[in-house]
């Protein structure tokens, strides 16, 4: 992440997600694509790929099932998602990130472990919520380490605002949850406040931990957050369920 460009502002309201104000929570890396991560974007995509084009979707046609349905928001490389998709078949996942590299290594190993139960979009996730998730059909919404944005000029390109939980609110089914977790204590100070002034929303958390959650044994390891560990990072899961 650089953080050598300034947001710009649209004609949208501040209360507007991010997308809508002209502001990105991304910065799009250059970075070299490996050969699995070619094949992925190029062979796989086809059959497990969704753009914005392809407009609101019926996720029970999508997968052909009514199961329960995780999104994640930013997967990065992938592996959390990856290993959730294959420890839990009987889940449908569908991804949203917009570095290319990442979305290609998902696609490559979903393909390599035969995952059917995985859907990516290489997109920004707040638009893919909007035009294309419907109505309280999600049952967990993650989001995994998103870019802390540190510089106080910054904190408006954090990911984590009033409007976008608002928006996942009513992407979640009644009882869903979204589930976060960051590094940043800041950041992790920053979502509690966020939440915890977000309509219809309960936290999880037992007042021992409040309002933070002890790390979940479901959630995978990531190697972001790995690399955390080594250099003695904390990191923090905040885990809230719609409740109207
Ligand atoms: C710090 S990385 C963490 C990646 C991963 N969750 C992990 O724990 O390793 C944050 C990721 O969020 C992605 N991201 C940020 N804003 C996004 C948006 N609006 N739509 C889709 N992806 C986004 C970035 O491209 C980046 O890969």
């Amino acid at each position: 992440m650089t953080d050598n460009t300034e947001p710009t502002t649209g004609p949208e309201s501040p209360d507007a997600p991010l997308h809508r104000r002209g502001i990105k929570s991304y910065v799009i890396r250059a970075g070299r694509m490996t050969q699995a991560q070619t094949r992925g974007l190029e062979e796989v995509w086809p059959r497990l790929g969704l753009t914005l084009a392809d407009g609101r979707q019926d996720l029970d046609a999508l997968f052909g099932r009514r199961a329960p349905r995780v999104l994640e928001v930013g997967f990065g490389m992938g592996q959390s998602l990856i290993e959730q998709a294959q420890t839990h078949p009987d889940t449908d996942f569908i991804g949203i990130e917009v570095h290319a590299p990442g979305v290609g290594k998902l696609l490559d190993e979903a393909d390599k472990r035969g995952l059917t139960n995985l859907r990516v979009y290489r997109e920004d996730a707040l638009a893919v919520l909007e035009q294309c998730i419907p109505e309280s059909r999600l049952d967990t919404l993650q989001l995994f380490f998103p870019d802390p944005w540190p510089k106080k000029k910054h904190h408006k390109r954090r990911i984590l605002q009033p409007a976008f939980v608002e928006l996942i609110r009513t992407r979640l089914n009644i009882g869903g949850t979204l589930h976060m977790a960051t590094d940043w204590e800041a950041y992790a100070e920053w979502m509690a406040d966020v939440m915890e002034n977000a309509p219809g929303y309960t936290n999880t958390a037992t007042a021992e931990t409040a309002p933070y959650v002890p790390r979940p044994a479901f959630r995978p390891l990531t190697k972001f957050e790995a690399r955390g560990e080594k250099l003695g990072h904390g990191v923090w899961d905040l885990i809230y369920r719609r409740d109207s």
